[in-house]
């Protein structure tokens, strides 16, 4: 197979243009607007063959960051380049929730294959300002970890991590689903406000995964800094906070976990997310190698890894919408992760696995972790990341 140009048919074959900017479409029908991490997936893979492509990715992607009000700052996990967003949301043009940022992250990348130092710079004040809104908004204890308030947020909308903190016990699809757009409604009723609705008995979760991911992005950002002149140490400091912050109240005796509510509640979940503590930098030696060894367990290192539930828990469901299945975007940033403790062979290992799973069933959106049957989507966008895999391998 030839993966560059397999990848850029895909990529192209999704790409729009709307109001003078360019963007890729996660999937056309099914995801026509642009998502946020999404984006950031493809302007890693696009740097392999059109930097152009993804440097303008990231600048529509931060298009509609918010401009005024009390989320100044905050990057809409939806901007609706069509209209259409008061479906669902306030605002016609973007949705009112963000997700994982991983902006920093795919800017610095990019500009390591296709420098740019102007377009770099353009990407840096909105950055701080995203970070900054973090910090502001959906900190209310102050202890470094962010706060989600909503499911859609982690980019793991319906996975069984979020059932008790979403009030549901053993949901049909339809029945998450419906609580995931009620949700909205009570954001809304209380103008997304993380003080308020952390008193609520509703979806308030510090996630590992996304505070890990968080940390990546602020170290992104203090190297971004440092190239552009500008203060790298604040953002240093703050990658580091959220670092020390993740190793001590997430990563317990009984396994990594994620805070539910004012009071913290850990709910230590059989999920993958545990692996993202590696991409995040936010474990020490040992502790990755606690890591390692349940990654290769039966339990994650199924036929096709990484599946992203245990697959011994009662809740796997390999076929069902994030309850099971092999997802490109987790995998690669637990490829990332585990190359960054030093974990080569099994980084490589890990690529050329997810390269026979899409070599195998196509570029579905995500993936059956025992018999690699495709779901979603047959064209997925996020799924290209496979050539930045094989190609960072080399
Ligand atoms: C689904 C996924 C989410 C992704 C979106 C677009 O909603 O759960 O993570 O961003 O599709 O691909």
């Amino acid at each position: 197979m030839n993966w560059q140009e397999a990848c850029a048919d895909v990529l192209r074959g999704n790409q729009i243009t709307s109001k003078g900017f360019r963007y890729t479409r996660p999937a056309p029908h099914v995801y026509e607007q642009q998502w946020l991490w999404d984006s950031c997936f493809h302007a890693v893979v696009y740097r392999w063959f059109d930097p152009e492509m993804a440097w303008d990715e990231l600048a529509s992607v931060v298009h509609a960051q918010v401009q005024t009000g009390a989320d100044t700052g905050m990057i809409p996990h939806m901007t609706y380049w069509q209209g259409g967003g008061t479906v669902l949301w306030r605002e016609d043009t973007h949705s009112d929730i963000t997700q994982p940022p991983l902006i920093a992250t795919a800017a610095h990348l990019v500009h390591a294959k296709a420098p740019d130092t102007e377009r770099l710079r353009g990407l840096y004040a909105p950055l701080c300002a995203y970070h900054d809104w973090f910090a502001r908004r959906r900190d209310p204890d102050q202890d470094g970890l962010v706060m989600l308030l909503h499911p859609w947020e982690s980019g793991w909308d319906a996975s069984p991590r979020w059932d008790v903190p979403m009030g549901l016990n053993k949901p049909t699809n339809e029945a998450s689903k419906a609580a995931r757009h009620a949700l909205v409604k009570t954001l809304h009723a209380h103008d997304m406000d993380a003080v308020r609705l952390q008193a609520l008995d509703v979806f308030a979760v510090e996630p590992s995964d996304f505070n890990a991911i968080r940390a990546a992005d602020l170290e992104a950002l203090a190297d971004i800094a440092a190239l552009l002149g500008e203060d790298s140490t604040r953002w240093r400091e703050e990658a580091q906070r959220v670092q020390q912050a993740v190793r001590e109240k997430l990563v317990r005796a009984d396994g990594v976990c994620d805070l539910m509510g004012a009071d913290e509640t850990p709910l230590v979940s059989p999920s993958a997310a545990q692996f993202v503590l590696l991409f995040g930098g936010c474990v020490t030696q040992a502790q990755a190698e606690q890591l390692v060894l349940r990654l290769q367990s039966a339990d994650f290192w199924t036929r096709y890894p990484v599946s992203t539930v245990a697959s011994t828990h009662p809740d796997f469901d390999p076929s069902s919408y994030w309850r099971g299945n092999v997802w490109l975007s987790v995998n690669w940033l637990i490829w990332r992760g585990l190359k960054r403790y030093g974990y080569d062979s099994m980084a490589q290992e890990l690529a050329a696995r997810t390269a026979e799973l899409v070599e195998r069933h196509g570029f579905h959106e995500y993936f059956n972790a025992v018999t690699g049957e495709g779901y979603g989507p047959a064209l997925q966008s996020w799924t290209t990341l496979i050539l930045d895999m094989l190609n960072e391998g080399q």
